[in-house]
């Protein structure tokens, strides 16, 4: 048969209508998903409030001023009808405000919404938020890290001399998780949830270079950090686990994400072209992202230890997540500490 215009019309309509009704049914199964999300994230999430009006739970979301912090912020304070202490810490106190403002209003007494001020890439300043969190805060039940910023690809230093995309993708959670465990621990003991959330990469990275841990010795690249960091935070969490057994660890693929990471980029050009990728390919919005990721913290993960979750919040395979020895947990754990400890 002659290849004529015709025929290469009814191929483009007919290729135009396969497309779109792929689209459609993706579109129409992942509706109907997230509304299954959303009603088992309202019948799952523990209410404290029954027993002691009073006693309302603690929730701390590092990031949530933006991006994936947010969505899981805003459906978290949408589950408690607002009867939550709910901190978001950030830098951004216009975004925060406005998020809040947004929150369903608390009715029970000890519920309040706060933004705390910090920005993370510096130790000095996790330093303050955490000893300031230490101080009047009576326990934490769940503790979300997904802070992040992206400005440019190469190492950049701050005042404190650390790589800052390092920081906040690892250090920063390391120092928050490790220091804030008291308050995790007595939400614990009183019978209730206690669980650290980090919402990164899980089993996208298969190495760690032990020999170079914080790339100190060999250097930086962009391209080693995503090899590599992803692996330090499944680590970190087996020896956080390890010597906290009671206590639960999850870390989160968020999958793509339309989000605020790469509001940022040094250069307008990339900054554009990102922003088209997101918008054009990246399916989750940041509040569909925020019920799948809270459908981990309150589904998923039913018991103590660590738990690896995909974009749905669902478990990853078995396998996915590199398992590391009792030494290279060690390893990581002297490294980590000696990187978050603020010098004189
Ligand atoms: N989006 C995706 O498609 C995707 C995919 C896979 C993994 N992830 C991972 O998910 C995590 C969250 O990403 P996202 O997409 O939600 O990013 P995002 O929209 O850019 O949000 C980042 C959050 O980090 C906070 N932040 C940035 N710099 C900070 C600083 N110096 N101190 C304290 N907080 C700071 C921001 O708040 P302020 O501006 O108020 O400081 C914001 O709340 C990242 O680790 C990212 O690698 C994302």
């Amino acid at each position: 048969m002659p290849y004529n215009t015709s025929t290469s019309f009814a191929l483009a309509a007919s290729l135009f209508s396969i497309t779109l009704t792929t689209y459609l049914y993706k579109s129409h199964r992942r509706a109907s998903r997230l509304t299954s999300t959303q009603i088992s994230n309202a019948k799952d999430i523990p209410s404290y409030a029954s027993s002691d009006s009073h006693n309302v739970p603690v929730a701390i979301f590092l990031g949530g001023t933006a991006g994936i912090g947010r969505g899981m912020a805003e459906a978290y304070a949408k589950h408690t009808n607002g009867n939550a202490h709910i901190i978001l810490i950030g830098r951004n106190a216009t975004n925060a405000k406005a998020i809040i403002a947004s929150f369903p209003k608390p009715t029970s007494p000890g519920a309040k919404h706060e933004f705390v001020s910090c920005d993370a890439t510096l130790m000095t300043e996790c330093q303050r938020t955490i000893d300031d969190l230490l101080q009047r805060i009576p326990k934490i039940n769940y503790l979300v890290l997904s802070p992040m910023f992206v400005k440019s690809f190469h190492r950049e230093e701050t005042v404190e001399g650390k790589e800052p995309k390092l920081v906040l993708i690892y250090y920063a959670r390391f120092k928050f998780m490790r220091e804030l465990i008291p308050l995790l621990q007595t939400a614990k003991d009183a019978g209730e949830d206690a669980k650290s959330y980090i919402v990164g990469g899980p089993g996208l990275a298969k190495t760690i270079d032990y020999d170079d841990l914080g790339f100190l010795k060999k250097g930086y690249s962009f391209w080693k950090l995503r090899r590599q960091f992803p692996a330090y935070m499944d680590v970190i969490l087996q020896e956080f686990a390890a010597q906290n057994p009671s206590l639960t660890f999850i870390h989160a693929y968020p999958g793509p994400v339309r989000s605020a990471l790469a509001d940022n980029l040094e250069w307008p050009l990339f900054q554009i072209l990102f922003k088209i990728v997101f918008e054009l390919s990246f399916p989750f919005s940041y509040s569909e992202s925020g019920e799948y990721m809270l459908h981990a913290m309150f589904t998923t993960a039913r018991h103590p230890g660590t738990w690896s979750v995909d974009m749905y919040g669902e478990i990853l395979p078995k396998g996915k997540v590199v398992v590391a020895s009792e030494q290279e947990r060690r390893m990581l754990w002297d490294h980590s500490l000696q990187e978050t400890a603020i010098s004189e």
